[in-house]
């Protein structure tokens, strides 16, 4: 949202948008500045109330991290796909070569979806006036409807775009937030850790109608197991019994140390008669939205990843990958019953949105809850430490350990 009494820019193009359409060069203007000078004064007296939007319209992302966008093999020849990132919307495609690309899914000219365009090669063409864009950097290469008169310097017009990389089966986007500069030297985009050369893996995926903290805290909350996931396979609701488990501060999040996993569930029981060895779990959560699982026994392993990827805010997905070595588990088995894992979870926020939409006070308590807080403090103090420049506080000052029955 523009803060129209205070932009230099928008000062800048009031003043300057007539003398500049009469020169050589390409005049920026935004829809909202090139009307009446009624619906301007107006706007002005509504600098404050515009100001109070840009607070409500903050929808709590997470800037400057890498998100997936799609799956890799959604991306094929020269086929432009639509994806969305908290709510920025996105043109994918890959290029002759190979190489996966993400664009503003808006053409700089006059914002049309880019995605109506075509791709040639490596270079993205407009479908209104043609113009091309190279499909990496965004750079506009060829504007047809310039004369040999026009001195227009085509290379300083970029497509919005933004650093594109594939990891495990995912065309990850980095999103820096709309207007701001891409830091120095973008991080690496998350990878899945695996501990052979040889192992089956295996991606799900659903869609929560949720904003994306109800959809971090769902992913992360012990409590729900014995109501929502309960199954002849995994456990029944009678298992329910206390666990205390502890918990360790990390970098940009926490982690449920090393602990052997609970004895009433099928899969691990199964696991540990078939190695004849403890099984350990690692779980991680680290922001902005990234649930990593780890099972060893012996030399058998199974390591997993659950993502909630910011859509909209009112749409989230849960981007889950798994790969493992146990010889005794199938691609397919693991599907079926992973799927019916995540029906249960997305009923149950189909659910829970119900509700929400009457914007109800809600609560979380010690100690099941926990984990949400932290959540929500590490993502508070991420913000205000990127606004400061100040390191970022953690939560948690040490190892700590929760109690709940579950
Ligand atoms: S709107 Fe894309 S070339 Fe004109
Ligand atoms: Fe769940």
């Amino acid at each position: 949202m523009l803060d129209y009494k205070n932009n230099p820019d928008v000062k800048f193009m009031q003043t300057g948008l007539l003398s500049r359409l009469f020169c050589h060069e390409a005049v920026y203007y935004d829809a909202s500045i090139a009307m009446s000078e009624a619906v301007r004064t107006m706007m002005r007296m509504d600098a404050e109330a515009a100001q109070e939007a840009a607070a409500q319209a903050d929808a709590g992302f997470l800037w400057d991290f890498w998100y997936p966008a799609a799956r890799s093999t959604e991306i094929r020849r020269q086929k432009l796909v639509k994806a969305m990132l908290l709510e920025v919307p996105l043109v994918l495609g890959r290029t002759s070569e190979g190489k996966v690309f993400a664009m503003r899914d808006s053409c700089p000219h006059r914002g049309i979806p880019l995605s109506y365009g075509r791709l040639d090669g490596k270079v993205v063409e407009c479908c209104y006036h043609g113009w091309r864009f190279d499909a990496c950097s965004g750079q506009c290469v060829e504007i047809p409807s310039l004369s040999s008169q026009d001195k227009l310097k085509v290379e300083r017009i970029f497509a919005g775009h933004h650093p594109c990389e594939e990891r495990d089966g995912y065309v990850w986007v980095y999103m820096n937030s709309p207007g701001t500069r891409l830091p120095e030297k973008v991080p690496a985009a998350p990878e899945l850790t695996v501990f052979s050369d040889k192992f089956k893996i295996t991606h799900l995926s659903c869609e929560l109608p949720s904003h994306i903290d109800h959809g971090i805290i769902g992913l992360m909350d012990p409590a729900h197991g014995p109501f929502v996931h309960q199954s002849w396979f995994w456990r029944k609701r009678g298992s329910i019994h206390e666990k205390a488990k502890q918990f360790e501060p990390i970098a940009n999040g926490f982690r449920m140390s090393p602990h052997s996993p609970s004895t009433n569930s099928a899969p691990y029981q199964l696991l540990k008669k078939i190695t004849g060895e403890p099984v350990t779990t690692t779980i991680d959560f680290v922001l902005p939205n990234i649930r990593t699982e780890i099972d060893q026994s012996g030399k058998m392993w199974f390591s997993s990843r659950a993502m909630v990827t910011p859509v909209r805010r009112d749409l989230c997905r849960i981007d889950f990958v798994a790969a493992w070595n146990l010889f005794f588990l199938p691609v397919w088995i693991f599907r079926i019953f992973g799927n019916i894992f995540l029906r249960q979870d997305q009923e149950t926020m189909i659910r829970q949105a119900e509700g929400l939409k009457h914007n109800p006070r809600l609560m979380l308590i010690d100690d099941a809850d926990r984990p949400a807080k932290w959540y929500f403090a590490l993502k508070a103090n991420l913000i205000e430490s990127r606004r400061t420049g100040a390191p970022m506080a953690h939560p948690m000052d040490g190892p700590v350990t929760l109690r709940w029955r579950s």
